[in-house]
């Protein structure tokens, strides 16, 4: 069987990763594992103040917990433990809280391994913040998206108000804000380009043009 293709795409939060790799695996088709569900799964499983707990407790809670995934483009399902992660993951404070669990090694050292055996099985579009720097580094193709954070709160907004969770703008762009701040300054796997990475500044481009720069960039 020939080696699976890992393409990876990585970027800040709001800035359309999910989006553009459902399409990206859609027209290759092939799976996307969206890395940042994993990590909002964990935090709202193990609850509010979980990243105060101590390694053994917070090994343990992990140790209980399995990830598959299925299908392809925008089919593609991520469950825990045979359930599909569904949209209760999908609000602000569960990505803070995924924010901080994501700060903790032993919390990164797990997902890492979960991350990994899904891409020695499938060709896969992976989505997250160190997907080409930590945990594809050998990947043949590296995006990271970019945009600035006033337009992204903006599409957050509009994301969450088509999922029915109608929020305030200007208050995402403060909680935007303040976790990039910590996804980028964390002590390891920082939000950050990997140097192979073909950087996208996506502010002024409408979803049609990233999606033909990376669609380029894949199959050139
Ligand atoms: O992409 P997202 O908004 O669903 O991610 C939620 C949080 O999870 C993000 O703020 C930091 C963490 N995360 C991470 O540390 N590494 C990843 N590969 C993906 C997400």
């Amino acid at each position: 069987m020939a080696e699976p293709l890992i393409v990876t795409i990585d970027g800040p939060a709001g800035v359309g990763k999910s989006t553009m790799a459902k399409r990206l695996a859609r027209e290759l088709g092939i799976p996307y594992l969206d890395t940042g569900a994993m990590f909002r799964a964990v935090a709202w499983k193990l609850g509010e103040g979980s990243w105060e707990w101590d390694e053994a407790r917070l090994e343990a809670a992990l140790g209980a917990f399995t990830f598959a995934l299925s299908g392809t483009g925008e089919d593609s399902v991520l469950s825990l433990n045979g359930t599909p992660i569904g949209n209760e993951i999908r609000t602000e404070q569960v990505g803070m809280w995924a924010s901080n669990v994501a700060t903790l090694p032993v919390v990164r050292a797990f997902l890492k391994q979960a991350q990994r055996d899904v891409g020695a099985r499938f060709s896969l579009v992976a989505e997250g913040r160190d997907m080409g720097t930590v945990i594809f580094p050998a990947a043949p193709r590296k995006f990271f998206l970019d945009a600035s954070v006033e337009e992204r709160a903006r599409r957050r907004f509009l994301q969450l108000r088509e999922l029915g969770k109608p929020a305030d703008e200007a208050e995402l762009r403060e909680q935007i804000a303040r976790r990039d701040d910590q996804d980028r300054n964390r002590a390891v796997a920082p939000l950050r380009p990997a140097d192979d990475a073909r950087l996208v500044d996506t502010t002024r481009l409408t979803p049609e043009q990233v999606f033909e720069i990376l669609l380029h960039g894949v199959r050139p």
